[in-house]
């Protein structure tokens, strides 16, 4: 077992990198499980995991993202009895750990909490930093907390079972952090595609840990996403765009960020900030990996065509992170070289037709 730490500005935080898929062992004091009917199996045959804890077991999925989700993990826990100092385990890819970390901040003003990120997308991003929250009034992410995990359990051996769609979907983050701050993960992910695909597991770990490192130095300096952490939105304005337009569900987390990504670059390139030669080779990586870079995704096929770059843009605008009804976009200038900056919206909409 490998394992390094981080401190916050609300302490510091514990990253585990073990062989097998492991759990912490409870306080005394108790704790609760959260997974949802997918990763169940996995958890009960993770080490440390004990069958006589409560245990709340959730649907699959962003639909479950709701409110009523954390409410049932907030009543479980008050059923068992648990106090502040009892731990709240998430066990699963992004919804899990974001609602159980939601869950966590809100029991009793704040109870303790660990995360064991199931997916490549909660093991790269979701699961470190401490965003919590759930989705509401079809706004991805729109109500939560932050409030980050004391203990991350990462095991890359989960990633064996993991569906293709939901493997494919964590990648699109890590090619997020590889643009962002880690030249050397760039690279290994033109040079080193066919073993990523075929999800070699030195590899697999090196890449986790490469991106749980970089995300740790953002949030160290900036939790609260007041400036630097931005950057981590990279794509993410077009993509939440287009899960709201698509319908939440639709299509996945990331293959909505990689779209995004490359629609960010297109953006970048007509406000005259991004380099032409960083934006073609950076949205060839995209495309090299299967992911649409075309302007109108095919999720949206057969939709008005004419209205749909209106309708993202209308969702963009009530994005939590416009900033006096301005939205914003992270831009790049090339590789490790970002800024956020609004955009008119006559240019967002020519990257969209
Ligand atoms: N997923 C972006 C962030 O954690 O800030």
């Amino acid at each position: 077992m490998d394992s390094f730490t981080f401190t916050v500005q609300t302490g510091p935080v514990a990253v585990f990198f073990h062989k097998t898929i492991t759990i912490p062992v409870l306080p005394r004091s108790g704790g609760i499980y959260v997974a949802d009917e997918n990763t169940l199996p996995l958890l009960q045959k993770a080490k440390n995991f004990d069958s006589s804890m409560p245990l709340v077991v959730l649907a699959p999925g962003e639909e479950e993202k709701q409110l009523s989700s954390v409410e049932r993990i907030l009543e479980a826990a008050l059923n068992a009895g648990l106090a502040r100092d009892s731990v709240f385990v998430g066990f699963g890819g992004g919804v899990v750990t974001d609602m159980t970390a939601f869950a966590a901040s809100l029991y009793m003003r704040g109870a303790g909490l660990c995360l064991v990120p199931t997916t490549l997308l909660a093991m790269a991003d979701a699961a470190v930093g401490g965003k919590t929250g759930v989705d509401f009034g079809n706004f991805k992410n729109c109500v939560g907390t932050f409030y980050p995990a004391q203990e991350i359990h990462i095991s890359v051996d989960a990633l064996r079972t993991l569906p293709q769609a939901e493997f494919m979907s964590g990648l699109a983050e890590v090619v997020k952090t590889a643009m962002l701050y880690a030249p050397k993960l760039y690279q290994i992910l033109w040079e080193k595609k066919e073993s990523i695909l075929s999800r070699d597991g030195d590899l697999l770990l090196e890449i986790v840990k490469r991106c749980v490192q970089a995300k740790a130095h953002v949030v160290e300096r900036d939790l609260k996403e007041t400036g630097e952490r931005m950057f981590l939105n990279l794509g993410h304005t077009f993509a939440h765009a287009l899960e709201t337009v698509a319908g939440l569900g639709t299509i996945s987390h990331g293959e909505a960020v990689a779209w995004g990504i490359a629609r960010a670059l297109e953006l970048g390139k007509r406000a005259g900030i991004t380099d032409l030669d960083w934006a073609k080779e950076a949205t060839g990586l995209i495309a090299s990996y299967g992911y649409s870079i075309a302007p109108v995704h095919p999720v949206l096929a057969g939709r008005n065509e004419a209205e749909t770059p209106q309708l993202l843009l209308n969702a963009m605008k009530n994005d939590k992170k416009k900033k006096g009804g301005v939205v914003r976009f992270v831009l790049q200038r090339e590789i490790n070289s970002t800024l956020v900056t609004p955009v008119p919206d006559a240019e967002v909409l020519a990257v969209l037709a």
